[in-house]
């Protein structure tokens, strides 16, 4: 008999004194984590984060989490707010519940494996600042790029949960991959490695209710530690996975407060409460309690947020999600993708090639960053292939994997798919079986003595260390060497009441565009995301006295730019170790708003290198004078967290090089020119 059926047949209230489950399922609150990163593109802000605080501290999770995934990017880049003060902050408002992360083991808060120094140090740190539980992932399930992170958790005395990431071959749980026997063994691999609590993480919403069943019973049997489940809403079936799970013994949950709750992001906390009010499971939580927070958040937080939900859908569940048993991020990107390239009547091939890729490729998980290295390949065989050759057009990312950069895949490359990727691979042809990270030299010392004096402590260092370019410009606002861009000031709850009325005058017709002597826009003027029906614009709102102006901006292809389809070599210029890979597979979000026009160098006679998408410099491999031949790589931009690398459009000597290091560009920019 299970734990649901022994139903207590007292009479039931709402008193959060009513007598306590025999097994409470344990909940996690991902609201300000994974939650906002799911549904609000990871902008959350701290100052919004403690209008709740306390009253979530008295809910009574089993954590919450905080920190981890994309918010260390996009604080430091988007929010001017540093990350390690977030966790501090929260501390002063939630002294009783734990704090989690989620941990990308060797590749921390980033997109590439970092050196060991690097990873001791941050996660050393992470610990210091107050972080509690380490949800730690491997996109490969490779536990190798654990064991750095693990040690340095375990010598601080914090919770290891480990991770395994949720994949399928088929439309259910089983094939001969990833069956109940794969996931039992990786459970007792990470409790040998003293893992205190197991975590299956489903972050496509993948797990069907009864394999979930299967799966949590299967887990249960095999090793001691907590078992809890992590499954995204996307495909919609999590809330009944989540009570198969409990029927099976689960003893954690992750949900979210209502207003962070469902589509790409996780179910809510509220109707699991009353689901099991009563049972042997009852999470014993005070549903008013839950209430007054959602009425907090709806009033006082989410008016900021709103026009950052991705509304171009009515429906909240991604059908194709459960079609094709693949992250619903990476097919959206896959469709975008084809249509940048004016290839969308192709998408039934690309369908057709992707399993056939994915298992070319070792049938590897599909997870940020492997969704995206296994669809912009298969992208890439279907538009350049032909009948006599097929991976014609190669991806550094793929090349990284194929070297074992990544990791050890489930199920051993294709040989020849993996002799041709290291033709001329610039770490060597011959693929390494070891640790990736022991190919890596060590990082701080260098990134020390590159960053200087404008990194205090340590926690400025590793900033600087993971995010070399957006990190010293973080430092520099930090430190009053640079002004801060209106675009990372906050908005206050007024300005988005201003904003709102404006938008609706806007749209009814009542306000006209920008006429001959309105005044120039402010350091004041605040650029916002409006969505009309499939239509997405840029409304800039400068709330100085006078009339309001009103200024619509080009509309924004919402696509994920894919690498650069030429062919790019990217050893030289780029860091260390894999290429830094591709954005998460969350929607895709707009970006920050595109630099406005840069006097950009007539082309004149020479040859001009644009830039193929809206994104930022990384670097320039050349100076003014040098000679280039055609293919070289110019310069390293990034776009959507991919670093690309940009070839000579001709031989020549460069004459003209427009930006630096930290600018950001627009689409069609001219970043070099080469006569
Ligand atoms: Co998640």
């Amino acid at each position: 008999m299970s734990d649901h059926d022994q139903v207590k047949m007292t009479p039931l209230n709402y008193a959060k004194d009513r007598p306590k489950a025999a097994n409470p399922v344990k909940i996690e609150d991902l609201s300000i984590r994974d939650g906002h990163q799911s549904l609000f593109a990871t902008r959350g802000r701290t100052e919004d984060m403690i209008p709740v605080a306390e009253m979530m501290d008295e809910v009574g999770f089993w954590a919450i989490e905080t920190w981890g995934g994309a918010t260390f990017d996009t604080m430091h880049r988007f929010l001017n707010e540093d990350p390690w003060e977030r966790i501090r902050t929260l501390k002063r408002y939630i002294k009783k519940t734990p704090f989690s992360m989620l941990l990308r083991a060797q590749n921390l808060v980033g997109y590439r494996n970092y050196a060991d120094d690097t990873a001791r140090a941050f996660v050393d740190r992470a610990a210091a600042n107050g972080m509690d539980i380490f949800r730690t992932f491997d996109a490969l399930n490779d536990y190798r790029n654990f064991e750095t992170v693990v040690k340095v958790i375990k010598e601080c005395g914090k919770h290891f949960q480990g991770c395994m990431c949720y994949s399928m071959t088929e439309p259910r749980m089983g094939g001969d991959v990833y069956n109940t026997d794969y996931y039992v063994k990786k459970a007792k691999e990470l409790e040998a490695m003293g893992a205190d609590s197991i975590c299956v993480k489903d972050m496509a919403g993948l797990i069907a209710p009864y394999d979930a069943y299967n799966l949590i019973k299967a887990l249960k049997a095999a090793v001691k530690v907590p078992i809890h489940l992590h499954s995204h809403f996307t495909s919609g079936m999590s809330p009944m996975s989540h009570l198969k799970a409990i029927e099976a013994g689960v003893d954690i949950i992750d949900t979210c407060m209502t207003p962070y709750a469902y589509r790409t992001s996780h179910a809510a906390i509220e109707p699991l409460v009353m689901a099991l009010l009563g049972t042997n499971r009852d999470t014993g939580f005070d549903i008013q309690l839950l209430a007054k927070i959602n009425e907090k958040l709806e009033k006082e937080v989410m008016p900021k947020y709103k026009h950052l939900l991705d509304d171009s859908k009515v429906s909240v569940i991604d059908i194709n999600v459960l079609l094709h048993q693949t992250p619903g991020g990476m097919l959206s990107n896959l469709v975008n993708q084809l249509r940048e390239m004016d290839a969308l009547d192709k998408i039934n091939e690309v369908y057709k090639e992707l399993p056939r890729v994915r298992k070319e490729l070792g049938q590897i998980p599909l997870v940020t960053p492997t969704s995206q290295i296994v669809g912009i390949q298969t992208v890439n065989n279907v538009l350049f292939d032909d009948d006599k050759q097929r991976y014609k057009m190669i991806t550094a990312q793929v090349k990284d994997l194929c070297y074992g950069l990544y990791g050890k895949t489930a199920v051993p490359i294709d040989a020849e798919v993996q002799k041709n990727a290291l033709k001329g691979y610039a770490r060597g042809e011959k693929p390494i079986t070891c640790r990736p990270a022991e190919v890596i030299e060590p990082e701080l010392e260098k990134a020390k003595q590159e960053i200087g004096d404008l990194a205090v402590d340590m926690d400025d260092l590793l900033i600087y260390a993971l995010y070399p370019v957006t990190g010293k410009k973080f430092l520099q606002w930090k430190y009053g060497q640079e002004e801060p861009p209106a675009s990372v000031r906050p908005t206050t709850i007024e300005q988005v009441k201003k904003r709102d009325d404006l938008v609706k005058k806007a749209l009814a017709g009542e306000l006209v565009e920008k006429k001959k002597g309105a005044p120039d826009k402010t350091d004041n003027a605040r650029a916002f995301n409006v969505f009309v029906d499939n239509e997405y614009f840029e409304v800039n709102v400068d709330p100085v006295d006078g009339p309001p102006v009103i200024s619509i901006a080009q509309q924004q292809p919402m696509a994920m730019p894919m690498a650069a389809p030429a062919p790019a070599p990217q050893a030289a210029a780029a860091p260390a170790a894999p290429s830094a890979p591709a954005a998460p597979a969350a929607k895709p979000a707009p970006a920050a708003k595109p630099a406005p026009a840069k006097p950009a160098a007539a082309p004149g006679k020479g040859a001009a290198l644009n830039a193929p998408m809206p994104g930022m410099i990384v670097s320039y491999s050349k100076n003014v004078g040098d000679t280039v031949s055609q293919g070289e790589t110019v310069v390293i931009l990034e776009a959507m967290k991919m670093e690309n690398a940009l070839p000579a459009p001709a031989n020549g000597k460069i004459t003209a090089i427009n930006f630096k290091s930290g600018d950001s560009v627009a689409k069609g920019d001219v970043l070099c020119v080469i006569e």
